[in-house]
């Protein structure tokens, strides 16, 4: 025991040294930038808080009027980074004429969207939140940042913290789903991965907390719409995540298009210095989102990109994305008086000590040094592999699955042989080569005579004769299996929908394909939800394989086989119809709950037309075996306030595979302060079971993660009743209670 003790006492010092080492190493590069500012000039110090993209400078008129050319910026120091180059000797020729041509030569700071993977692309995010499996995406960013660093990236926007409950914003594909507990794990986990404990390595980058804030939160799930909503709501649902990723030590993060409370984010001083920097502690720097800062005269908060810059500095936003407003009227606005330079050297000093972190003064040249030979390593394509699978949800199965006595596969759809939709949006640096599509993994697995391809059609029109081939392709196999969904094109920025069922001329090829009398497997690729239930029924078994990666093909080949056992649940819910969105399984009773003895009954809170349910609920999953959670004890029905509930579940595998869950653990405040969401996410442990055996999970939870925002946005937690629940989904019904006071 006194060994233990000295062990664990260790480590806490080592652990507090760690956040001292930190802290001091905060201090030294806030002290190199400020013996650094004193040596700049204005120009210079505005030029640090400019990003450009390569072919924009050379559009942004300078103060005196007229167009510069990139290297001209970077000689005069009026540039400080740059995103979206994306070829690493370019990368090094400007870092050389910044660090040996410019007259204080400061390093660039290059910034790249590695979202989900760099080389090795990884299920996109929303696909990787359904393994809940934490570590595996941590090493996910480790890796992604290992080759992008290989390759001269210093800087990724991500992670996307921006929490949803809305599919028809395209934009789900790139973040954790609807619950933000789960989300603040996940946002925590990449900054870890991207960052590591050495942001000088060569193998770590810097992360980005974004998009601040609340950007997942548009009016009618259209992208850049306005965002609205109480305070209150905001802390609860949608600041958990952000706050996690600033403590876990995001060094920069970024604010958002849309606007928030009335003012737009990158304009928004309570946001960005008020709650960001005073109230969670975020040190770092913020850059705006592309154009953002320049937006504000589209918002109608600004009359020009001047008023647009001071808006922005005032609200304390370091860099300006793109559009060139702070180098083109900063020293005009200090010459006027409007900002102060003490202000620009804040501003300023804040970038510079991130590049000072990154070791960029010590050697500007050391990222992009590995180059190539750092990518693509086998055992991490054998990790994303594994971590497609466990991405994958299995949605139904009438026992089709895992396929058994089959001889020939008819493998067909727009999306079986198609590596830029199986990579989704925010590519990285993929390469189409080197993705192991659908139907490769497929023959790979099962022989490439087994296996027959037929495309079918495209994703959203029939091909001349598709049809027909598919059919006839269909007619000389066993089983179809049969990929739709929604490509790369519909994932990412900018492409909400109205209309999230399946595009018609897919529905076309499902019919005639089930006409075949083969039974049909459904390979589901997209980045987010879908009205599916008409193509659920008629299926024999639905897979979610989202968009999965390089290695998504011999993932898919590895679960349909059974070489795998699907694993993963849906972190964010999938409506019955676009007309209930939007809808999470966190939400309030409201004081006319629905009686689900009665659904329609009247006035109570129903729909005439729909059940309130989903299609699939939050933590939905299904897996070859079958797990049994019971025995539920509440081994502290009574805890103190600031002490930890402790509770143990029994599960086995009753099933005849072996296979791994996610029990989830949900509570619900009985009475409090504000309503509270019927059931919230407070824990979860992924384990595996040989079919048979049976375990016991203990979960302990601390009164503090049952805070919650009160009337005067105090967050704290209180004394009440609870209720509790263990299962496999949201809808668990191993219910027990306990009381805090
Ligand atoms: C885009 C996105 C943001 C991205 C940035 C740089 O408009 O909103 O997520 O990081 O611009 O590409």
């Amino acid at each position: 025991m006194k060994r233990l003790l000295s062990i664990l006492l260790s480590i806490a010092i080592v652990a507090g040294t760690a956040t001292a080492q930190t802290s001091k190493e905060e201090q030294e590069a806030f002290k190199f930038a400020d013996k650094l500012i004193k040596k700049m000039t204005l120009r210079e110090k505005l030029g640090q808080m400019q990003q450009f993209v390569p072919n924009s400078a050379s559009v942004v008129t300078g103060p005196d009027g007229e167009t510069r050319d990139i290297e001209t910026y970077i000689r005069e120091g009026c540039v400080g980074s740059f995103l979206n180059i994306k070829d690493p000797k370019e990368l090094n020729r400007l870092q050389k004429i910044a660090v040996e041509e410019s007259r204080l030569g400061i390093p660039l700071i290059f910034g790249f969207d590695i979202i989900h993977g760099c080389r090795i692309i990884f299920p996109e995010n929303l696909a990787a939140s359904c393994s809940w499996n934490i570590e595996a995406i941590e090493r996910s960013a480790q890796i992604a940042a290992a080759e992008s660093a290989a390759l001269g990236i210093h800087w990724t926007f991500s992670p996307m913290c921006d929490i949803s409950a809305d599919p028809r914003w395209s934009r789900v594909s790139e973040g954790a789903g609807e619950d933000p507990y789960l989300g603040a794990k996940i946002a925590a986990a990449m900054i870890r991965g991207y960052q590591g404990d050495d942001l000088s390595s060569e193998k770590t980058i810097a992360a980005c907390v974004k998009h601040f804030a609340a950007y997942g939160a548009p009016q009618a799930g259209r992208d850049y719409h306005t965002v609205d909503m109480s305070e209150v709501m905001f802390r609860d649902r949608y600041l958990p995540p952000y706050r996690a990723a600033v403590e876990a030590g995001a060094v920069t993060a970024m604010s958002s298009f849309n606007d928030f409370m009335g003012v737009p984010a990158s304009g928004n001083k309570w946001l960005l210095y008020d709650l960001l920097r005073k109230e969670l502690g975020f040190t770092g720097f913020v850059v705006s989102d592309y154009n953002a800062v320049h937006e504000m005269v589209a918002h109608g908060v600004a009359a020009d990109g001047k008023e647009a810059a001071e808006k922005a500095m005032k609200a304390y936003l370091n860099m300006d994305m793109v559009d060139g407003d702070y180098i083109s009227y900063g020293e005009a606005l200090v010459k006027e008086g409007r900002i102060s330079e003490r202000l620009i050297d804040q501003l300023c000093r804040e970038v510079l000590a991130v590049k000072y972190r990154l070791g960029l003064f010590d050697d500007p040249f050391k990222y992009g040094r590995e180059g190539e030979k750092a990518t693509y390593r086998p055992e991490n394509l054998q990790f994303a592999r594994k971590a497609a699978a466990e991405s994958m949800v299995l949605l139904k199965n009438d026992g089709t699955l895992p396929l058994k006595d089959v001889q020939k596969i008819a493998l067909i759809g727009p999306f079986a042989d198609s590596p830029l939709d199986q990579t989704g949006a925010w590519h990285g640096w993929r390469q189409a080569s080197r993705v192991v599509t659908t139907l490769a993994g497929m023959q790979e697995r099962f022989g490439k005579e087994n296996v027959l391809y037929a495309k079918g059609c495209e994703s959203h029109k029939h091909i001349k004769g598709g049809i027909e081939e598919a059919v006839a392709t269909a007619q000389k196999a066993d089983v179809v299996l049969l990929t739709l969904g929604l490509g790369r094109n519909y994932s990412g920025e900018a492409r909400s929908l109205t209309d999230i069922s399946i595009p018609q001329p897919q529905k076309e090829l499902l019919d005639a394909l089930l006409k075949t009398g083969r039974k049909v497997v459904i390979l589901l690729a997209t980045g987010r939800p879908m009205t599916i239930g008409e193509e659920v029924e008629k299926a024999n078994a639905v897979l979610l394989t989202w968009h999965s990666g390089t290695m998504g093909g011999p993932a898919i080949a590895d679960i349909v086989s059974g070489d795998e056992n699907p694993s993963g649940h849906l972190t964010l819910t999938f409506p019955r119809s676009v007309g209930q969105i939007p809808i999470h399984y966190n939400a309030k009773s409201t004081g006319r709950p629905q009686d689900p003895a009665k659904p329609t009954k009247s006035y109570l809170s129903n729909y005439k037309d729909s059940p309130n349910t989903p299609l699939f609920p939050f933590g939905y999953g299904l897996s070859y075996t079958q797990f049994e959670y019971s025995d539920l004890k509440v081994l502290t029905p009574v805890v103190e306030i600031g002490g930890e509930v402790e509770i143990s579940v029994k599960v086995k595998n009753v099933g005849k595979y072996d296979g791994t869950d996610v029990a989830q653990l949900y509570v619900r405040d009985i009475v409090a302060e504000t309503t509270r969401p019927l059931r919230e996410l407070k824990g979860f442990e992924r384990f595996s079971l040989k079919a048979g055996e049976e375990r016991v999970l203990q979960f302990k939870i601390a009164t503090s993660e049952l805070a919650y925002c009160h009337i005067d946005l105090s967050f704290k937690e209180e004394a009440g009743d609870f209720k509790v629940w263990v299962g496999e989904d949201s809808n668990a019904t191993l219910e027990g209670k306990f009381t805090i006071r």
